[in-house]
């Protein structure tokens, strides 16, 4: 056993785990925050993704002792005081989801997409950029829809990686 301590969603935690426990397993069975999901064993299809640092990372195959001291945003830390973050928002309003099982990881790289890339993404460009994201009802359309107004609305909103990380 072996010690990992994180700041997970602007909240310290700290915790004695087996050193092969996977940051997936971690945020899921340890903190229980289940929106992280897990879609595949094979590091194809983003349903894992968090940010780690600010950065987009696929937390199923991030080991949980590796980022020790990090800091971690899930998609349970994005809305802030009760709000959806602007991106989550443009989901909704633009029916970026069908089943929902993608939608945490497909959020969490978009947001890492606008920090990346800026507010203003057309749509050649975000599908490139979703290249490591699969959404198995293939809903890609409103999904590009969702991203491009949720890129823009985080620009209106003046919402930035530091802000979202933390
Ligand atoms: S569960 Fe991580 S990429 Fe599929
Ligand atoms: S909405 Fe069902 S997998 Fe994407």
């Amino acid at each position: 056993m072996t010690t990992v301590s994180l700041t997970v969603n602007g909240k310290a935690v700290s915790a004695n785990i087996d050193p092969r426990t996977l940051l997936v397993q971690f945020l899921r069975e340890n903190l229980r925050l289940t929106g992280t999901h897990v879609g595949c064993d094979t590091s194809q299809c983003g349903a894992c993704l968090v940010h780690i640092d600010g950065k987009a990372v696929k937390a199923c195959t991030t080991l949980a002792v590796s980022v020790d001291g990090a800091a971690i945003t899930t998609i349970e830390g994005l809305a802030q005081d009760g709000k959806l973050h602007p991106m989550q928002e443009a989901f909704r309003e633009h029916h970026g989801l069908q089943c929902g099982f993608c939608t945490p990881g497909m959020i969490m790289s978009a947001v890492d997409m606008v920090n990346r890339r800026g507010h203003e993404l057309d749509e050649k460009t975000i599908r490139e950029d979703l290249d490591g994201n699969i959404c198995r009802c293939t809903g890609y359309h409103n999904i590009v829809k969702a991203i491009a107004a949720g890129a823009e609305a985080m620009g209106k909103a003046g919402v930035t990686t530091r802000q979202a990380a933390e």
